[in-house]
């Protein structure tokens, strides 16, 4: 067996998850394809580090601070230990989790800004785009709505229809509306700062582009793809952003802000250097212009453009190493169709963790992922039939049909020889195959490779019976050493799925009473050595479990699509069975109340919003005539017609809210448990719409 020569300095990145929302499986692709390709090559013995944070700043984080009435700083916040959270139950072992919100990151954005200023590569000038008045805002495309140019659809985004899949600009949108405040955009100026990509031209073509293959920084049918793009003309990327606006403010210009793709990819570079005043690790030798050091960065494929263009662009302008590689990937679908949050498949993280094991997901990816772009499935039937059939019937089996022996028969020792030694160098002979596989990403080789082995040992088990070896006195020698054959074979299995299961693994390496694994111990033996005793390593996927997971993450979707206000963190019940009190949230100070506009408001009519079962539409009468659209959650406890004609209370100042059925002005106020007992003001007590209430 050949061990790789020299010890390699790596450093690996997966994309930064955006801060204003969960992860879900579509992420996890991702994720767990990096993480094992990383925890290979730490197995391998190569210096290995995985960099990650969330990606914190832009448009929708600060709108979603803002709807949840807290500071994109407090959002962030609660999200990267939601995120960092999630990531460790699923075994994604970062080196280092950061924020792109970070001192390094700014200092990193605004250096790599100001060189490329000063070498010529950044343009200005003045553009116009829609502003909400309302909000005073720019809006980006995706906060404009209208009907679609082409097809007619309502209710489009400003860059894309989803009925008839258009591209256009938000301008052609027909009757467009600002997502936000629902009035129309209006047209205004604005200076902002330019990337001038077409500068790097010779500079991008010879890096993708490279004439020996061998040293190709992206996958062939992203060189196509790039081929395409470079045809259609490398244009100026607009780099800048309007107040209000959450990000880094640009250093020599007040009031604009990088965009957040802009400091994204420098996300990268800062959590490392976060890393490097942890540790010993030096920034420049793994970004400096000379660096020796392979540099990879795992993405989907839908942010190509940002890391094969702009971002190789903009560390060559800024005089930093580029990428040995941009590895790309497909997108998951789940029961062959894109996960769809109405067909109850778009599945987070956690509900999946709620219902399944972590790594059975892991072995189930690991099964199907290539080093290409196509889109890898999710068949929930097939992954519980793979999981049964390969990774219990087949792996684990082979240690639970030999380990009471050892333990029951041979006071936990195994033999100093074994039964079969040609079988136990056949698997060790595929060390270096399944190596490649891992080290190229065929992942899906390496498991079926694996797998092959496990056929082999279990074939091997069936034809020797230790279970009937067990009951002849004179076999006792036999027994020992086919059961230490079977655990030897078990080893070695298991060193080869290690990076895709690393607590199975360890749970083996306790049982088998080892020091952590490494590649290399698939060169050696254990004989004559004292194991544990055998507990089970993995149970069989019961479709219960599926289902269960399924039905939550069902629930979890009707509860974010109808919720009248956002969804907040789930607050723990107070003790005690059965208890409907809610607990008090955290204090506000007198300052924080008296923003709360709240008004007495007469509803005018009130009707089923279809598609929502716990919504009512509601138009309500604030005095004076002014009227304003309310969806409400109260559909429970009242039919729509006897609400006509009553007063309530609404909260008047509430920004208005994007809603999957319209937009929502305000927020009726109804107090109760919920179902048929949410109370709102009684008929007569002399209120008038309009009065403030105090
Ligand atoms: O597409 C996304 O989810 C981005 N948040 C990825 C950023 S990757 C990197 F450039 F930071
Ligand atoms: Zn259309």
């Amino acid at each position: 067996m050949t061990m790789p020569a020299a010890k390699r300095q790596i450093l690996v990145t997966s994309a930064l998850p955006y801060a204003n929302g969960s992860i879900h499986l579509g992420h996890l692709v991702e994720y767990i394809q990096t993480d094992i390709w990383v925890r290979f090559q730490k197995l391998r013995g190569h210096e290995c580090h995985y960099v990650c944070a969330d990606d914190t700043h832009g448009t929708p984080v600060m709108l979603r601070a803002q709807q949840e009435g807290i500071t994109p700083e407090q959002l962030i916040e609660r999200m990267h230990t939601e995120h960092a959270r999630d990531f460790a139950e699923f075994g994604v072992a970062f080196d280092n989790y950061y924020t792109t919100h970070s001192p390094e990151n700014r200092a990193l954005a605004d250096t790599i800004y100001t060189r490329l200023r000063d070498a010529g590569h950044i343009a200005r000038r003045v553009i116009q785009q829609a502003y909400d008045p309302v909000k005073q805002m720019f809006l980006p495309d995706r906060f404009i709505k209208g009907e679609c140019p082409k097809c007619g659809a309502k209710d489009q985004y400003g860059d894309s229809c989803e009925v008839c899949g258009a591209t256009y600009s938000p301008t052609e949108l027909k009757n467009a509306v600002s997502a936000l405040s629902g009035v129309p955009p209006v047209t205004k100026e604005s200076e902002h700062y330019f990337f001038k990509l077409g500068d790097f031209e010779d500079q991008l073509r010879s890096y993708l582009f490279p004439d020996i293959t061998d040293t190709r920084h992206v996958q062939s049918e992203v060189a196509n793809k790039l081929d395409e793009w470079f045809a259609a003309g490398l244009k100026d990327w607009d780099i800048s952003r309007d107040a209000p606006y959450f990000g880094f403010e640009i250093p020599d210009a007040p009031g604009k802000y990088f965009y957040v793709w802009l400091d994204a990819p420098i996300g990268y570079m800062a959590s490392f250097k976060n890393l490097c005043t942890k540790t010993k690790l030096k920034f420049d030798d793994f970004w400096g212009k000379g660096s020796k050091a392979e540099l990879y960065h795992f993405i989907g494929k839908d942010i190509l453009y940002f890391h094969a263009l702009f971002w190789p662009a903009m560390l060559s302008g800024a005089g930093f190493r580029l990428p040995t590689a941009i590895h790309a990937h497909g997108f998951l679908t789940v029961n062959g169709q894109k996960m769809s949050k109405s067909r109850g498949t778009f599945i987070n993280a956690r509900s999946w963790l709620n219902h399944l094991p972590a790594e059975y997901l892991r072995y189930y990816f690991a099964a199907k992922l290539g080093p290409r772009l196509e889109d890898i499935d999710l068949n929930l039937d097939d992954f519980a039939a793979r999981i049964n059939s390969n990774l219990v019937g087949k792996y684990v089996n082979i240690a639970a049909r030999s380990a009471t022996f050892i333990e029951k028969q041979f006071s936990g020792k195994l033999a100093a020889t074994c039964h079969r030694p040609e079988l136990v160098k056949t698997l060790q002979s595929k060390a270096e195959i399944i190596a490649g596989h891992y080290e190229q990403r065929e992942f899906g080789e390496a498991m079926r490779e694996i797998m092959a082995l496990a056929d082999e040992a279990n074939a091997y088990v069936d034809e020797m019976k230790p279970w009937v070896l067990a009951k002849d006195a004179n076999q006792k020698d036999l027994l020992h050493q086919v059961c230490t054959t079977n655990l030897n074979l078990f080893r070695l299995l298991t060193i080869y799925l290690n990076p895709v299961l690393p607590t199975l693994a360890a749970e083996a390496q306790k049982f088998l009473n080892v020091a952590a694994f490494t590649w290399a111990d698939t060169g050696t033996l254990l004989l004559g050595h004292p194991i544990n005793s055998y507990q089970h390593l993995a149970a069989r996927v019961d479709p219960k479990q599926v289902a269960a997971m399924l039905e939550e993450t069902q629930e979890s979707l009707k509860m974010t699509s109808d919720a009248t206000t956002p969804p907040s963190p789930p607050t723990p019940l107070p003790q005690g069975e059965g208890s409907n009190v809610e607990p008090t949230k955290p204090e506000i100070s007198i300052d924080d109340f008296s923003k709360v506009d709240l008004r007495i408001a007469k509803i005018v009519s009130a009707s089923l919003v279809e598609g929502a079962d716990k919504l009512l539409q509601l138009t309500v009468d604030l005095g004076e005539g002014k009227t304003r659209n309310i969806f409400a959650g109260i559909r429970s406890a009242y039919d729509p017609k006897t609400l006509e004609g009553r007063l309530t209370v609404v909260v008047a100042n509430l920004a208005p809210r994007k809603m999957k059925f319209g937009i929502s002005e305000g927020m009726v106020l109804a107090a109760g448990p919920g179902g048929k007992d949410l109370f709102i003001l009684s008929p007569d007590n002399g209120a008038q719409p309009g009065m403030r209430v105090k």
